[in-house]
């Protein structure tokens, strides 16, 4: 049977499920480039929290006059919200962005599956999940991708875009130009956990708490280190409190369980933190203590900085350089996600550019040697 093309010409009406902060955002971002969109949540309750989230950040957008009244009202105009499923009959493309649970993932697909036109894609926001077992819940599987967007929508510029084995090429290739339509750098991926920007971010996040479990380094030597020397707008460990230790504990275990590295494996600080209940800044408490929200102060060991700075840098371009090597991303997918999806002030290839290749795997060299970890040294020429 021949699907009619969802391509960004044709397509007009969007559904988002789940409107939570990445939910509403996504419905931000599809109305604000003129698409009607339908947002669907479980409860009543839950829709009132997403329109509440939509309402926050046009308020916001407003008073910093990035938007105009007219353009808030027509945003807010094209989009109706219900707890009806039924509702998506219409709908073009279908993404989904409810919480990170397979098992509610597939439910949901399979709920979505029933009441959408046969011609309709549906993707998921799934920040580590695997793609492919959230279609698996279909009867379409080769109209299902993963749609990647970053926190927050409406302001992060980088989409992955996340193609399964099963994946059409026209699917791809339609989902490729709504990409586009909402001014977002698109980088088609394979289905592998992490992607790109959350294997390289969480793995650079672990290592610094691998250093504190090490107790080389306290919490604000290290976060001074990487906001100072490498400009970066946040610290690693108040970077993993606002992302949340959970989200952190379960995308670095999907990254774990598929590359078995055990630097991969989610480091004692994080699980210690979690078990007791301490999530980041949702619970009030991670690595920080957020009753009042602390300023952070300066440390003051300038040396272990520096220490600090080049081994969780280094080990961080060395992992870029072996996601590309691997042919997984190129060198600007790669440079745009971790700028345009994390906002950091370089890309790691730009880095490297900068520091200069063989200066790079000197570095990978003497960490693999001084922290006795050999998957930190250099690939073979
Ligand atoms: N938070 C982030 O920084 C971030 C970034 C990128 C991707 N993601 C991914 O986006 C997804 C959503 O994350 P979030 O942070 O917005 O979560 P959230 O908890 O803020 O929101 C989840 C939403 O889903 C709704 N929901 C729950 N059960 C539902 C059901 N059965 N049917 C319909 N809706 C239901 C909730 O009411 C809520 O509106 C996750 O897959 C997450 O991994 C999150």
């Amino acid at each position: 049977m021949t699907q009619k093309s969802v391509s960004g010409t044709d397509l007009t009406q969007v559904g988002v499920i789940g409107l939570g902060i990445m939910g509403a955002g996504i419905v931000e971002v599809f109305s604000a480039q003129g698409f009607q969109v339908v947002g669907i949540a479980e409860s009543k309750l839950a829709v009132d929290q997403g329109k509440q989230y939509l309402t926050t950040s046009l308020t916001r957008a407003l008073a910093k006059q990035k938007l105009t009244q007219l353009e808030v009202d027509q945003i807010q105009a094209r989009v109706t919200w219900s707890e009806d499923f039924s509702e998506l009959a219409d709908c073009d493309l279908i993404i989904e962005a409810a919480p990170e649970s397979l098992a509610l993932k597939q439910t949901i697909f399979k709920q979505i599956d029933e009441v959408a036109k046969p011609s309709a894609v549906l993707a998921t926001n799934t920040s580590s999940l695997s793609v492919t077992e959230i279609a698996s819940a279909t009867n379409r599987p080769s109209q299902v991708l993963g749609f990647h967007f970053f926190n927050p929508a409406p302001i992060q510029k980088f989409v992955e875009l996340v193609a399964t084995p099963l994946t059409t090429p026209e699917v791809i290739s339609d989902a490729l130009n709504v990409g586009r339509k909402l001014n977002k750098y698109v980088a088609q991926v394979a289905d592998q956990p992490g992607f790109i920007v959350n294997k390289l971010l969480l793995v650079y996040l672990n290592h610094a708490v691998q250093i504190l479990d090490l107790k080389k380094a306290t919490i604000l030597d290290i976060d001074s280190a990487m906001r100072e020397l490498a400009g970066y707008p946040m610290g690693p460990l108040e970077l993993a409190d606002l992302i949340g230790l959970d989200t952190c504990v379960e995308i670095l275990k999907t990254i774990y369980s598929d590359s078995g590295n055990h630097l991969h494996k989610p480091a004692a600080g994080l699980t210690d933190l979690l078990a007791g209940g301490h999530k980041g800044r949702k619970t009030g408490s991670g690595f920080y203590n957020y009753s009042p929200k602390p300023e952070i102060p300066t440390s003051p060991n300038t040396a272990l900085k520096n220490e600090i700075y080049l081994e969780l840098e280094t080990a961080y371009l060395g992992n870029a350089i072996e996601m590309e090597a691997s042919g997984y991303a190129s060198k600007a997918d790669i440079d745009n996600g971790m700028k345009l999806g994390c906002g950091l002030p370089a890309g790691p290839f730009e880095r490297i550019e900068v520091i200069g290749i063989n200066e790079v795997r000197d570095r990978q060299a003497k960490l693999a040697q001084t922290s006795g970890h050999s998957e930190y040294a250099p690939l073979p020429l």
